[in-house]
């Protein structure tokens, strides 16, 4: 069994900046990292190719047989590199359907403790991950910026109306935080970091501070 000492939990809404923290998160402190997002997303793709059902039953036996694999930021799919078409307009306006059925999620929870357990930690992100997957993470950092912030991040990467983008943004946010199953939520536990008008560096710099902090309590 690994330490949950060694797991840094980054959730918090699409837009946030999770991906870039995290991943600049996981080389200053020399930990791996983990896009949960992506599992969803190929699994969404999957069953997008196997004509399956994205609301039934059918895609829980999917999720748990498809031979998925997310490394080195890459994520592969029976052998095959879909990085970039998990990214792509179809997938992304299917996947939360797929994210709000339960039995996908509790397939994709036992993958995500296996990836951690055998790498004895690493950098985690998603939705659910200080809340659900690992509650006794070291740290649960709750990442958000306002939706404005975030649409204006999005049509600077992908262009487009800002206002539109919000819109599309607010939206999505309610979808992931009203449904049933391990809604999108901060926890008690959980350190909010407002993104917003902030540097990646002075974002990392801030959560690094903790986590060295609670690292060497730990070992006190
Ligand atoms: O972070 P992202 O946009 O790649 O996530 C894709 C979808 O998966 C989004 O609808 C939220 C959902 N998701 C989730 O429900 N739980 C996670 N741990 C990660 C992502």
């Amino acid at each position: 069994m690994t330490s949950p000492n060694t797991i840094v939990a980054i959730d918090g809404p699409a837009g946030a900046g999770k991906s870039t923290v995290a991943k600049a998160l996981a080389v200053a402190l020399e930990l791996e990292y983990l896009d949960t997002g992506a599992m969803y997303r190929a699994v969404t793709l999957a069953a997008m190719e196997s004509g399956l059902a994205l609301d039934g039953a059918d895609i829980v036996g999917l999720a748990e047989s498809c031979d998925l694999s997310v490394e080195n930021g890459r994520t592969m799919l029976g052998g095959r590199d879909v990085s970039s078409e998990i990214r792509g307009v179809a997938v992304t306006a299917a996947v939360s359907t797929v994210a709000a059925n339960s039995g996908v999620r509790e397939v994709m929870r036992r993958r995500q403790r296996a990836w951690g357990d055998s790498r004895g930690g690493g950098v985690i992100e998603g939705r659910d991950i200080g809340t659900v997957v690992f509650p006794d993470a070291l740290l649960k950092i709750y990442l958000t910026a306002s939706a404005r912030v975030r649409a204006e991040r999005r049509v600077a990467e992908v262009g487009g109306d800002v206002d539109e983008m919000e819109r599309a943004i607010s939206e999505r946010d309610h979808k992931d935080s009203t449904r049933a199953d391990s809604p999108l939520s901060t926890s008690t536990d959980s350190v909010v970091v407002d993104t917003s008008g902030r540097t990646i560096d002075d974002v990392v710099r801030q959560i690094k501070n903790i986590v060295d902090s609670r690292r060497s309590s730990v070992r006190k």
